[in-house]
């Protein structure tokens, strides 16, 4: 297959149908923007894995997405879409950047959950945006935008309650989003890599945040995930 592009955590190839691409997640671990890397077996796996059972169930709660099949062990069959620059983070809780931005403890609740906006680019360390930005600069139209918002809170809902049930809090996570004939769905991945997980009862970090602060156990809590989650024995 024919290579289109390769990211820090997945390559894209292109196959015969041009509304298709085939995704392969790598078993590379970047953090702060690329500058700290590592590789750890079986990572790729795990997370394609993962990503596939959440993107599964949000195509089940109505989230309009790219996914079309897992395809063992690693990768994805996934719609072409134009992707739209922004990174989107929902915040449940306090932790990581905002966290050290305002000062305010990581751990702390949100009354309501809150949303930003991050220009993907990583020479300039992906700088918070806000909608004015998202709207003015062009990366989306108004109507996109509030697709976009409704589309996160919606997922923020499904993935909550996901989690949940098997003894994770979400903590935060990132969204990406693409422009598919004319439609914007939801793109990208949704695993321990883009995301916090706590556990409800210890409030041990299920997520990178291992890798990103050197607690070690990165692959032992992914897999945990996957276990909890049922798409790993
Ligand atoms: P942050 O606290 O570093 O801003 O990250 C918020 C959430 O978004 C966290 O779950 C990690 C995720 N994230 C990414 O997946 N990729 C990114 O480039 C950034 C900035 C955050
Ligand atoms: N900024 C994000 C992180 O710290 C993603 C990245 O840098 O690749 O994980």
């Amino acid at each position: 297959m024919e290579k289109l592009y390769e990211g820090k955590a997945k390559i894209v190839y292109k196959t015969d149908d041009p509304d298709v691409l085939v995704c392969e997640y790598k078993d590379s671990l970047t953090a702060f923007d690329g500058t700290k890397k590592d590789s750890m077996e079986e990572k790729g796996e795990l997370n394609a894995k993962i990503s596939s059972a959440i993107f599964s169930y949000l195509t089940k709660q109505g989230i309009p997405n790219h996914f079309i099949e897992f395809v063992p062990p690693r990768t994805q069959k996934v719609k072409k879409v134009e992707i739209i620059p922004v990174e989107v983070v929902i915040r449940n809780v306090m932790a990581g950047s905002i966290s050290k931005r305002l000062g305010i403890p990581e751990g702390t609740a949100l009354s309501e959950p809150l949303i930003e906006f991050y220009l993907k680019n990583d020479d300039l360390h992906d700088p918070i945006i806000c909608e004015n930005h998202v709207t003015g600069l062009g990366f989306a139209t108004r109507q996109q935008l509030d697709v976009i918002k409704d589309l996160a809170f919606k997922v923020n809902d499904a993935m909550k309650k996901f989690f949940l049930d098997v003894g994770l809090r979400l903590i935060d996570f990132k969204l990406e989003f693409g422009t598919h004939k004319g439609q914007v769905i939801l793109a990208d991945e949704f695993s321990p890599d883009t995301c916090r997980l706590w556990d409800v009862n210890t409030n041990e970090k299920m997520d990178k945040d291992r890798f990103r602060r050197d607690m070690g156990g990165v692959m032992e809590a992914y897999l945990e995930v996957a276990r909890r989650i049922h798409v790993q024995d």
